[in-house]
């Protein structure tokens, strides 16, 4: 993502009856404040700035935009007013509060409700240092969360489009929680070139790079399965270019093999199919395979590396049977 080079609101700033403590974080499109509304709640706004195309020195509250650049500026601002709203109306345990957006300085706001946590990303790097992964329970768990908000996002009429574990935010009692919708509401407008996505290889899925190819749940399934490879593999998923050179997943899938349960296994292996006709079609058939029991002891370490208890997962319920859809 590009970098955000231009400068933040003034910590104490009063806007729009909300005032901002600080800048929490920053990416090419945007910037994220942690501020208190008017009764002392917490919340996070995001300030629509797409650093491309307007440019704000210390000091200053609107951004200046020159003149070629206005007209994609305005686009990308309505289409992130659009997203907004569309966000504003779901309510759900999972993804990510939005109790009001509103105009000022030139520029869009949009207000969260604030979560304190860290992304999925962080916590993987964590893991990571302490020579630890995932258990197969903690993923399970983990992405039955992922699902259930993405499932309502698509329940919604609406693609995330950016899934990955930097934007699956787990608040501090491990519940996950879906943020920033910018690429759904980026392509939402395909005559803005300026702002288009960019999109993060590896968790990206084939047809998102294509002019042709239809976008459906079956694009964000890509991402969710790759965020889980992520998890269970601490590394980055191969970006689709180089997998259509040498796919190097296999390999994996094959060590995986010994620390996950075949099932869990599969579901990831078909979440990446490349052929979006290969991955399940519908967040649920991959809610089915989470809850199911797993069939085989996974030989593996929990998350603080100690081994997993034998006799701890049971039955041979967790089929795999009828997650693809049929050609
Ligand atoms: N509701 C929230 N509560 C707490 N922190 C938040 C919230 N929303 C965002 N953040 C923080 O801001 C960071 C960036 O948020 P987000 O992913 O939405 O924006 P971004 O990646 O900078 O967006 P863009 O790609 O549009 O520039 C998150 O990783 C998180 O640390
Ligand atoms: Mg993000």
């Amino acid at each position: 993502m590009a970098a955000q080079n231009n400068a933040p609101l003034p910590d104490g700033l009063e806007i729009a009856g909300y005032r901002i403590v600080k800048k929490i974080a920053s990416g090419g499109f945007s910037i994220v404040y942690l501020a208190y509304d008017a009764e002392g709640n917490a919340v996070a706004i995001k300030e629509y700035l797409p650093s491309q195309l307007a440019l704000r020195a210390p000091g200053e509250l609107a951004p200046s935009v020159s003149k070629p650049n206005l007209a994609v500026f305005r686009i990308g601002l309505k289409c992130f007013f659009e997203e907004g709203r569309a966000l504003a109306r779901i309510v759900h345990p999972n993804v990510v509060r939005v109790v009001n957006f509103f105009r000022a300085h030139e520029t869009v706001y949009m207000v969260m409700a604030y979560e304190s946590g860290h992304t999925l990303q962080d916590h993987i790097a964590r893991l990571h240092a302490r020579g630890s992964r995932m258990s197969e329970t903690s993923i399970r768990q983990l992405f039955k969360g992922v699902c259930a908000g993405v499932r309502e996002v698509h329940a919604n009429k609406l693609l995330h489009l950016d899934l990955k574990p930097a934007n699956i935010y787990l608040r501090v009692d491990g519940s996950p929680l879906l943020l920033d919708f910018g690429a759904a509401r980026q392509t939402i407008n395909i005559d803005a070139p300026m702002l288009a996505p960019m999109y993060t290889p590896g968790f990206a899925a084939p047809e998102l790079y294509s002019k042709v190819a239809t976008l459906g749940p079956w694009t964000d399934i890509y991402s969710i399965g790759a965020a889980m490879y992520a998890c269970m593999t601490r590394s980055m998923p191969p970006a689709v270019e180089a997998r259509r050179q040498e796919d190097k997943t296999e390999a994996q899938f094959a060590k995986l093999a010994g620390s996950y349960s075949p099932e869990l296994v599969e579901m990831v292996r078909s979440c990446m199919a490349l052929d979006p006709l290969a991955r399940p079609q519908s967040v649920f058939a991959m809610q089915k395979v989470l809850q199911a029991p797993p069939t085989l002891a996974p030989q593996h370490e929990d998350d603080d590396g100690e081994p997993a208890r034998p006799g701890g997962w049971r039955g041979l319920v967790g089929r795999l049977g009828g997650i693809g859809r049929k050609a």
